[in-house]
């Protein structure tokens, strides 16, 4: 999100990710975009498994800290191989219809489709980074951000972003269904 991307900073630590007011950005506003991503991680994290997020004090400022999910790969990094491992396209099937309950229970849509790097990359969901894989082969939503308003069912524009990504992410499981069925495994849902 360009506010974020202009007021706060991502950087790793060892094995969390902190989140941080730049230094130009106003007191008020950088705690304003923390708590809104830490209510994003909240909002999600009841129906979608999200790296555990939690806001703590440093001096007068604040700092967002997320656990980094070791050694996890963002799906855009997935090889060819990779993604013909069943069991890969199985968590990521999952993941995916736990993204439809996200948006019809909590009526907010994650961020499941950025950064978008190339235009013919919109609504190809396979080439997010802001989802990853696990090593033990379970997808999490690392990026909280970017849904402050633009993902809200309250709003038209979210509406028509939500239609089109959910209508991506369910060609996405159907080709990684038949895939798997034409491999010889059932789907398993
Ligand atoms: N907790 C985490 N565990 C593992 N990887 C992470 C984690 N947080 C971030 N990453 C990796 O770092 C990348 C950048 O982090 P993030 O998506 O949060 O910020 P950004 O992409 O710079 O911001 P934006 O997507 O709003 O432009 C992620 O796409 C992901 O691949
Ligand atoms: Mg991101």
């Amino acid at each position: 999100m360009l506010a974020r991307g202009v007021w706060i900073t991502t950087e790793r630590r060892g094995n969390l990710v902190l989140r941080q007011p730049n230094w130009w950005c106003p007191a008020p506003l950088g705690r304003l975009v923390l708590r809104t991503l830490l209510n994003g991680a909240r909002r999600f994290g009841s129906v979608l498994p999200v790296s555990p997020v939690r806001l703590v004090r440093r001096g007068s400022s604040a700092v967002l800290v997320q656990r980094y999910v070791s050694a996890a790969r963002p799906l855009r990094r997935l090889t060819v191989n990779e993604l013909a491992n069943p069991y890969t396209r199985l968590a990521i099937c999952r993941f995916w219809a736990a993204v439809e309950r996200c948006w019809q229970e909590t009526g907010w849509l994650p961020d499941v489709g950025g950064r978008v790097y190339f235009p013919w990359e919109l609504y190809v969901p396979l080439r997010t980074d802001n989802v990853v894989l696990d090593t033990s082969g379970e997808c999490w939503l690392v990026d909280v951000g970017a849904t402050a308003i633009f993902h809200c069912a309250r709003w038209p524009t979210a509406r028509l972003h939500a239609a089109l990504m959910l209508g991506a992410i369910r060609r996405c499981s159907v080709a990684l269904d038949c895939a798997n069925a034409a491999a010889g495994y059932g789907v398993i849902l």
